[in-house]
């Protein structure tokens, strides 16, 4: 029996010392203490001993019993501490920690580029006696559409998809509205730049977005020709890129003026020899522009026959991709911190 208990001590012993895992090592608890386990079996059969052997015997398995108990404890210990470390490795967070500051203390915030260019194209204009006015957001089709000789049904209305309010309003797909609320607002000779949000219901991509910026511009005044309209793009190109800049007029097509023109500039990127921003063509298209429609006058009470003048829309994120060599038009809104820093 001595034999039988030291061979039961010494295997399990080796088997607690290197068993793996908690299943494990309550198998070998069940093996050995469990109800039917090998110690078990001796306790039990300790009855048909004499009274001294039983003595000696039972003290000596009860020793046993109690290694081998306190083995499995230790042991059981050293798996679950094992354990909690390996998930603490894998999702180890230090909530002592401070986070990274998303400025250093000091640091000074930024204006975003659309708000700088903003500010730089407001100057430019004021220098050239023009005043700013501003527009709401949401519009009604009156001021983004109808006045601006575009009545309902009117195949241009797709050029620009709109967001609908459920009311019949709209959010206005381009800062032209404010051409009829100047004209409201203010008499004849004027010249107005209005800055604003606009609004299409598009799908984007790299040069498409569903919020952009646009300056609506318009001179009214006696016998205003394109060349005056020349004359005022090719000033403010040249501020805003701080040279003489190259461009070319291609009829457009915008029912609230006649004759009206595409402007594009020559392709400051490649210098015109071509590349993926002008689409190898050399040129970018830059500014919708024209003379504005006599209805447009009369929707604004001003008498086509005594004044005339001329109207652009300038959109400010092309603007700046062009200026900073940008290829994604998405950047602007996405509120990215490090694109916003480069400015
Ligand atoms: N409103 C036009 C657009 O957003 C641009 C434009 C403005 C064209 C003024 C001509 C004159 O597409």
């Amino acid at each position: 029996m001595e034999q039988a208990l030291n061979k039961i001590k010494t295997t399990t012993l080796e088997l607690v010392g290197s068993s793996k895992t908690l299943d494990e090592l309550e198998a070998i608890r069940v093996r050995v203490l469990g109800r039917k386990g090998e110690l078990t079996g001796i306790l039990r059969s300790l009855g048909s001993l004499t009274p001294e052997e039983r003595a000696i015997m039972g003290k000596r398995s009860n020793e046993i019993k109690r290694e081998i108990e306190s083995a499995l404890d230790a042991r059981k210990e050293e798996l679950n501490s094992a354990s909690i470390e390996g998930l603490l490795q894998k999702d180890w967070i230090d909530l002592t920690l401070d986070r990274e500051p998303l400025f250093t203390a000091g640091a000074r915030g930024y204006q975003h580029p659309i708000s700088q260019i903003q500010y730089e194209i407001e100057d430019i204009f004021t220098s050239m006696g023009f005043q700013i006015l501003d527009g709401p957001e949401a519009e009604t089709d009156y001021y983004n559409f109808e006045a601006l000789n575009i009545p309902a049904h009117h195949p241009a209305r797709d050029m620009q998809d709109t967001f609908w309010t459920e009311d019949g309003n709209l959010l206005r797909t381009h800062t032209s509205a404010i051409q009829i609320r100047g004209m409201e607002k203010i008499d004849p000779p004027f010249r107005v730049v209005g800055p604003g949000r606009v609004f299409r219901y598009e799908s984007t991509d790299a040069s498409h977005e569903n919020t952009f910026y646009q300056v609506e511009g318009m001179m009214v005044d006696k016998e205003i020709s394109v060349s005056h309209l020349i004359f005022f793009m090719k000033e403010l190109l040249r501020e805003i890129f701080h040279r003489d800049v190259k461009i070319r007029l291609r009829p457009g097509y915008f029912p609230f003026v006649e004759p009206g023109f595409e402007l594009d500039i020559n392709c400051l990127i490649c210098g015109g020899s071509g590349c993926s921003v002008c689409k190898q063509s050399g040129w970018v298209e830059l500014l919708p522009c024209g003379l504005v429609h006599p209805n447009v006058l009369r929707y604004g009470n001003i008498d086509p026959e005594e004044w005339s003048g001329f109207a652009f829309g300038l959109g400010m994120n092309r603007l700046i991709m062009m200026r900073y060599g940008i290829n994604d038009i998405r950047h602007f809104l996405s509120g990215d911190i490090r694109f916003l820093k480069q400015f």
